[in-house]
Order: structure tokens, then sequence, then C-alpha cells
């Protein structure tokens, strides 16, 4: 049994890696968050089926998560296929097709092509190294992806604390924290950091239907932190800011255009309409690597339409709707336009409109080598 399949009963899912590579085993382990807040259960995955419908079920979720979940999970494949094939152009088709397979689990959240691209890129970049070598640098390159994933968010942690002050009211939505990153999450980041350095943040999560990622993920994460939190039911968040409750909103993302547009769980964008109502600065906390140049505007990302049991039944022993005669509309996502974002915090600062010009400069400063 691996050493990660039972957590002890006095711990806390924040003493976990998210996603991490079990190299005794060589196996994925996640937390199996379609459990929590009840049960804290460590999942130890070797299979790709097992990996992909991982990713599927949200038992691993939060783009930066699904990224590193999917490093790892081509690395694992990589390792197997190796196991039989040692010619390169074989040993790269079958890997190609791991890549592809990984892929499809879940369309929105930009992180999981980036992540199943760059690991492309190693064995791409490999061609004349013997496989057993190029293996072994795809196990380099998914630790890489995962400790990047951590300094990323320490970094948007320190940007985005710079935005608030001690005493704030911090509203965000769906789960942007630890548990859909390896660490500290990225909206939550500014909170870690201020709980850590005396700020006594007062935290609101919407509870962020239909899967609940506010109420069961966020709300845990942040009260095992001993964070002072409110939920709210997402139907809340106008009266909550109407009353002054609401400070600064942080919200994570799926992916964003290179306009600024920004994809993120849905409700976000009615989290923002709400907030530019009521003049309460909403930021969106974005490493960039969910930051997608290829598309321009808000409208070509594709949004993943989920299962219609995830409204009618989900998390429920009755269906809560009739089951016949009723359709059921379910997209997991919605797109914020750019002009509702007061700023973008990433890793190497916050950004402001016009977002493409911003981005760009990030981009071509990290390519010179200058950050
Ligand atoms: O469907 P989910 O739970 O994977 O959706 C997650 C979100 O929308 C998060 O806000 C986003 O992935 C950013 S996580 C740092």
């Amino acid at each position: 049994m691996s050493d990660y399949q039972i957590l002890q009963k006095e711990r806390t899912v924040l003493d976990y890696d998210t996603v991490a590579l079990d190299d005794r085993n060589h196996a994925l382990v996640i937390i199996d968050q379609t459990k929590l807040p009840n049960q804290i259960e460590m999942l130890s995955l070797t299979r790709q089926e097992d990996i992909r419908e991982a990713i599927y079920l949200l038992k691993v979720r939060g783009a930066p998560a699904i990224g590193v979940a999917a490093a790892i999970g081509v690395y694992l494949a990589a390792r197997q296929i190796a196991a039989s094939c040692q010619d390169y152009d074989s040993f790269y088709k079958a890997y190609h097709e791991a890549g592809n397979y990984l892929n499809e689990a879940r369309p929105t959240a930009v992180n999981l092509s980036w992540a199943i691209r760059r690991m492309e890129q190693i064995v791409l970049q490999r061609k004349n190294e013997p496989v057993n070598r190029i293996v072994l640098a795809l196990h380099d390159e998914a630790i890489a992806i995962r400790d990047e994933d951590i300094r990323v968010c320490e970094a948007i942690g320190r940007n985005g604390l710079a935005l608030v002050k001690p005493g704030d009211g911090l509203l965000t939505h769906c789960n942007a924290g630890q548990l859909a990153t390896v660490r500290y999450g990225t909206a939550t980041a500014p909170m870690y950091l201020g709980h850590k350095s005396g700020y006594h943040f007062r935290i609101f999560c919407d509870e962020t239907r239909p899967l609940l990622q506010g109420a069961r993920l966020t709300s845990f994460e942040l009260s095992s932190a001993g964070m002072d939190v409110t939920v709210l039911c997402d139907n809340m968040v106008s009266a909550a800011m109407r009353e002054g409750k609401i400070q600064a909103v942080f919200v994570g993302c799926d992916r964003v255009a290179a306009n600024g547009d920004t994809a993120n769980k849905i409700g976000t964008s009615m989290v923002a309409l709400a907030a530019r109502r009521y003049g309460v600065p909403f930021y969106v906390c974005a490493p960039t690597s969910t930051i997608d140049m290829s598309i321009e505007t808000g409208d070509g990302i594709k949004i993943e339409q989920r299962k219609p049991e995830e409204v009618t039944t989900m998390w429920y022993k009755e269906p809560m709707v009739p089951r016949t005669g009723v359709k059921v509309f379910n997209p997991a996502f919605d797109v914020t336009d750019a002009d509702l974002i007061t700023g973008i915090v990433t890793e190497y600062g916050v950004v402001h409109a016009p977002y493409k010009a911003a981005f760009r400069d990030i981009f071509s400063r990290k390519e010179g080598g200058q950050i």
C-alpha cells in the first residue's frame, strides 16, 4: 500500500500537495475532491483510463492542478510504453496518442493542453536519444511543472496581497485554492499569505452550484487554515456587496483570451457584474500558463457542457428537478468580459487593460529571459 493511500486523521488536506508523483509506486496521487469535505481519501492512480476519468469526474480539478496531473499522467504513460518499445518512432506515436487521450478529458482549462504540449516538446527535442533517457527527462519535466506551480502561486499571493488591506472582506467563487493547484491556490494565495501576516481578512465563499466547489472545498480549506469564512449561496452575492461586506473579489481562471476576456467557473461573470455595480474591485488571478494568446476574445473559448444530472440530482438523494419534460442548461464555465476586470494578477505582477499589450510585454520579457 502506498504511503499516500491513507491520511492520518489528525492531518488536513493542507498538509499534502493536491497532486503528487509517487515515484516508489509509479503513480499519480491525488485527493479525491468529490468526497470532500466529508471524507479525505487519497487515490493512487497508474492507469491512463483512471487518470482521465479522475480529471473528467473532478476528482482532481482546477486548471493548474489538472495541468500538473496531466504532466505526471503522460510521464507515467511514457514509462509504460517504454517498457515494451525502444524504437523512437513507435514510442512517439503511442506517447502522442496517450497525450491526446488525456487532453480530451476537459476542454476549457488551457493548462491541460499546455502541460501536455510542454511535455511533448521534451520528446520531440530528444529524438536522437534512447527512449529510456527521454522517459527520465519527462519525469524531470513533470516535476519542474509541479514545482513551478508552487512558485507561481506564491508570487500571485504576494502580488495580490498588495491590492488589499488588513480587515478587508474578500469574496471568491468556486475553488481556485490549494485544492485547484499544488499548494496555496491562485485566488486564495493572497488570503493564505495575508492570514500568515495577521491581516484578519473576512473571507466569503460562494457555494458555486451545481458542484459546490465553494461550499465544499474553498470554505473547507480556508477554515481548516484558521481563517474567518462565511459561505454564501450564489444568489446572495449582490446583497453582501450592497451591505458593504466585500472590499475585493479574487477569482481564478481556466483560460484567459488575448484581450483579457476570462473563462472561469459558471457564475463568475455574475459576480463581476455585481462588483461593477457596487464599485468593488474584481481581480482575476492568472498564472501565465492560463493565458492563451492564440485566442483573441472570450468568444473563441470552448465552454464545457456537463451532464444534466449534476443539476438535477448531484449531491442530493432524490432528484431536485422533475426527471421528465424539463431541460437542463449546464455549462461548467462562463466568460467574464475584460472590461469588468479591474486587474489580472499574474506571477509577474498585476496587469491592467489593454490586456493584449500587457500580456505581450510579459511573454516577450519571459522569452528574453528578463523575468
Ligand atoms: O470545474 P472546476 O472545479 O475544475 O473549475 C475550477 C475553476 O473554475 C477554477 O476557478 C479555475 O480552474 C482556476 S483554479 C486555480
